[in-house]
Order: C-alpha cells, then structure tokens, then sequence
C-alpha cells in the first residue's frame, strides 16, 4: 500500500491567523493553546520559515528558545521583513533576540529569574497592559537579561530584579516581555495576549462549532462520493476523526477496529457498542491470538511495538481488500503531532506507532480533519459532535496497549492478569472523583516475582505498579499525588481479587527523567 500525502500539505491558506514562530520552546505550544482559546486561530511554525505568500497573518509572536542569543548556534532569522509590517509580541528569548539586533546588549547577569516575579511599574496606558495593573504576578525562565536597550525602545514593566520586564520600539507595532504570558502561573497571562490579539484586529471567530461547519463543508467537496477506510483505536483522536467523517460522508467511510488483545478488561465489546451508538460503520476484528502467537517470547520493548504495528497494518490492509474502491486512508493525526514533523529540535526517544503507521503499498490518499487541532480543542468538537463523555475524556492510551504494561514476554495469562488490575484501579479512580484530574493511570505488571504471606500460606508471586501522572500534553509530567487512603483501597482490592499478584507498589517518578510507560 502507498500513502499520497498531497493533502493538506498547507494548514489554513485563506485563514485569518497569528503566526508564531518557533525557536525550539518547551513553551511554544502553549503560546498556540492560549492564542486558540481566545478563538483566534493560530499557526506553529519554524522560526525560519515564515509564510511570507499568505496575505492573512494579523500578527506575529516570537517564542522563547532554549538558546542565548550569544550562542554561536543561536537560531537567529532575519527579521527584515517581518518587523515594521506586522504587529510583533517577542517572548523571552523573542525579546532579547528583538533588543539583541537592534543593537541592545544581552548578558547573563545576576539578575536572571526563575518561576515566580512581580511585575511592579506598569505603564498601563500602553495598549499591551490595558487593564493590567499593580503587583501582577509572572512566570519567568531566563538566564540572560536585557541589560542595555537601544535608544528607540521605551520600557513598560519591570520587576524588582529586572528593569526590562517589557518594552515596546517606539514608531513600530513591536512589544516584547520577557516573562511568559503563556503560563498559567502568570496571572494577567491571557488578558495580555487578548490584548496582544486586540492590537492586530484579530476576529475572534474560531470555535469548535466554526470548526465543525467548515470542515464538513470542505471534506464533502474533497471526497464527493469517494469511499474511504479509518483505523479506530478507541482512543479520543480516532473516535472524534470517525464521527466528523460520518457527518461529512456518511456511508462512504468504514471503520476498522482491531482488537490486538493489549486492550483494557472489555475495551473491545464496550467500544465496539459506542461506536454502533454513534451511527458509525464499524468492522470489528479479534485477532488476539495472532498477536499472542507473534508476541510469544519476545521481551525487548522496540521488537514489540514493531510486531504490534505490522500486526496491526497487516490486518488493517487485510480488511481494507476486502472492500471496494476506497480512495482515502481517515487518519486521526492532531496539531501537536503535526508540529512535532515540523520541528526544528524534535527527537523520538520511544518509536510510537500511531494506529495506521502506516500501510504502505495501498494506493490511498490520506485525509486527517483533526491536522489543525489541539488535543483540548478535539475534545471540544467531539462534545460538540454530541459524542458521550466517557469516549471523550478518557486517557491517552497507546496503540500497543497493554503490550509495554506487561514487562518482558507476554502471555494471555499475563495480560488477564493486568486486564483485571487495571479495572480495579480505574474505577475507583472514577469512584474517588480523580479519574479527571489525572492525565494518564496505568497498571503494569513486573516481570519479577516476590516472596508474600496470605493466611498461613507463603506465596511467591507477581508485582503490580500503579502508574498515575499529570501533564498537560503528555510531553512533561508529574506523578500524581494521590491519597493514600485511595492507594491502599486500590492495593487491598488488586491483592484481594486478582489471583498471582501478592504486592502493589505506586510510582513516584516524573518525565523527565523516567517517561509515562515503562516500556
Ligand atoms: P512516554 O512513555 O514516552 O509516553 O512518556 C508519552 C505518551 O505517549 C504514549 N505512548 C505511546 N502511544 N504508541 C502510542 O500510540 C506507543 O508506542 C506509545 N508509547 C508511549 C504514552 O501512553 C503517553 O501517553
């Protein structure tokens, strides 16, 4: 199979939009969220490749970096032709590279700060900090400072460390702070990029429902009557891609859903059932036991996900030459993914294998609805859809399942086993209301066995760890501080009820340095 991807190779043309342009920020996509949630659409692009045909830009945020501007690999653009013709917000490292080519001195000082500041003289009457006053608090990450602005430019907020907390060039539409607004910590973060959007005349007009509206429409035209084949994961991106593709087409899109035997206690059945609530046309295929024949012996956690993912495309392709005249591959690609292709300072540290990733010697052309946007603006649009809550706000899981929570072989028995721990842990995550504060829980079986007393029996069997983290896009995360009383319900009740699991222990690791799976 063969994939075309002459689709959407350009994000929204005609689109009124921000571009912020990204010098390799652990921030940058928060800048896009934020931009978003004030229903202004925006654009992630690499710092270098700004899109200089597309008459619709409004505006142009500059992100911060995890570079100096005095690092010799420094990403430094030329700016000519950006600045003076948009109007400009640099952020952190975007306003010392802004003060750094106009001729300003950028040092590391003692002055640098870390989390927490207060902004303390605001000139208030400047269109940025409109409705922003007093001791605001901030979020800054810098280890230089601004120590030397050139002449035109005229300082609008400092902290008591730091003079240059913002500035505007005067003559120019052109504003920098060096603080992050993008931040929830920075409290006066969101009305200071509205008031940003509100210097470029931004429409506020992106919704999920605008959203909705024009991609039907536009997905209608691309396809007409063309059939097209969708991989279903049960996952949220899938689901919600699924749906909007059954408003625009209809019967023209079939679904596959392939049970590998990696999924959760009754995944397959309950998921299959929603997907039939939701009018969708779903072939559903259990092919567990191929998958535990394939799987059988293997322990190396990358020879796993690679069994997984041609199991998975084998079958997939199997399924797709039994229909007729498909013409189209739906994928449930979402911006974050998108962006992570374009990036300048990207790197896999585990090789994820997205469901349909990807059947190559099909002649099929790929359309994935979903490419512009954020995780939480999917969910929106899915609630929008009229798609049930549990389908919508449920953890990320990964496509080889419980494939990395068994550690080293895997065995049907082993599987039940982290099937029936992960049920128990999960609900009484729900039971305790904490489902929902969390990003992702997991139960994961060790492949080691322990010595243990129940009754006046010795036993001698397997370890469970629960896994509970917050994050906010899975790229960076904190292990959850849950309640004890709720980790020792779950631990008796794993121990109690599952047969060959004598010990629970919780994970108290965050990302980095461990990751969220321990394969
Ligand atoms: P890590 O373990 O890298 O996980 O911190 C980050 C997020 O990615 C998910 N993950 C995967 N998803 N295929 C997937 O589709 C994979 O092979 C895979 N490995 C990790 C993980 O569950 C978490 O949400």
């Amino acid at each position: 199979m063969r994939i075309k991807n002459d689709s959407y190779t350009r994000l929204l043309f005609m689109q009124e939009k921000i571009i912020i342009l990204d010098f390799g920020s652990q921030t940058t996509q928060l800048i896009g969220r934020r931009i978003r949630e004030l229903n202004v659409y925006c654009e992630i692009v690499p710092y270098n490749k700004f899109p200089f045909d597309d008459d619709s830009v409004k505006g142009v945020i500059l992100s911060g970096s995890p570079f100096s501007v005095n690092d010799t690999d420094a990403f430094k653009p030329d700016l000519n032709h950006i600045k003076g013709k948009y109007p400009i917000l640099g952020i952190c490292y975007g306003a010392q590279y802004l003060a750094y080519l106009s001729g300003g001195k950028v040092e590391k000082s003692d002055s640098r700060e870390y989390g927490r500041a207060h902004l303390t003289k605001i000139n208030s009457s400047d269109p940025l900090f409109d409705g922003i006053s007093g001791d605001t608090q901030v979020w800054m990450s810098h280890g230089d400072s601004i120590t030397t602005l050139p002449g035109n430019f005229e300082i609008i907020a400092s902290t008591a460390d730091v003079a240059v907390g913002s500035y505007k060039i005067k003559g120019e539409s052109t504003w920098a702070v060096q603080f992050h607004p993008e931040v929830y910590h920075t409290t006066d973060g969101t009305r200071l990029l509205s008031n940003f959007l509100n210097i470029c005349h931004s429409k506020r007009g992106w919704s999920p429902v605008s959203f909705i509206d024009t991609t039907v429409t536009e997905l209608r035209g691309q396809l007409g009557d063309d059939k097209v084949i969708l991989a279903l994961s049960g996952g949220v991106d899938s689901s919600v891609t699924a749906v909007l593709l059954n408003r625009a087409i209809g019967k023209n899109l079939t679904c596959v859903f392939v049970n590998h035997g990696l999924l959760r206690k009754n995944e397959f059945e309950n998921v299959l059932k929603d997907y039939e609530h939701l009018g969708l046309n779903v072939i559903g295929v259990d092919a567990s036991q191929r998958f535990y024949n394939e799987l059988a012996g293997v322990t190396e956690p990358e020879k796993k996900r690679k069994i997984i993912g041609k199991g998975f495309i084998d079958i997939f392709d199997e399924e797709a030459h039994k229909l007729e005249d498909i013409k189209w591959l739906g994928q449930g690609t979402i911006y974050p993914d998108v962006i992570e292709s374009l990036s300048i300072t990207g790197h896999t540290i585990k090789s994820h294998h997205n469901v349909g990733g990807l059947p190559e010697k099909m002649n099929l052309k790929l359309v994935e609805p979903l490419r512009l946007l954020f995780k939480d603006e999917v969910r929106r649009v899915g609630i929008e859809l009229g798609m049930k809550e549990n389908l919508i706000k449920r953890h990320p899981f990964p496509g080889p399942g419980l494939g990395i929570r068994v550690l080293g072989d895997i065995t049907p028995e082993k599987v039940e086993i982290i099937q029936n721990a992960d049920d128990i842990y999960i609900r009484i995550l729900r039971e305790y209301g904490l489902y929902d504060q969390i990003w992702q829980a997991a139960a994961i079986l060790l492949p080691v066995k322990s010595v243990g007393v129940m009754g006046d029996e010795r036993t001698y069997e397997s370890t469970v760890v629960l896994r509970a983290v917050t994050s906010t896009d899975g790229m960076t995360a904190d292990w959850a501080h849950l309640p004890y009383e709720f980790l020792a319900k779950v631990s008796n009740e794993i121990i109690n009820k599952v047969k060959g699991v004598n010990r629970v222990v919780y994970d108290i690791s965050s990302k980095p340095p461990a990751t969220i799976e321990w394969e």
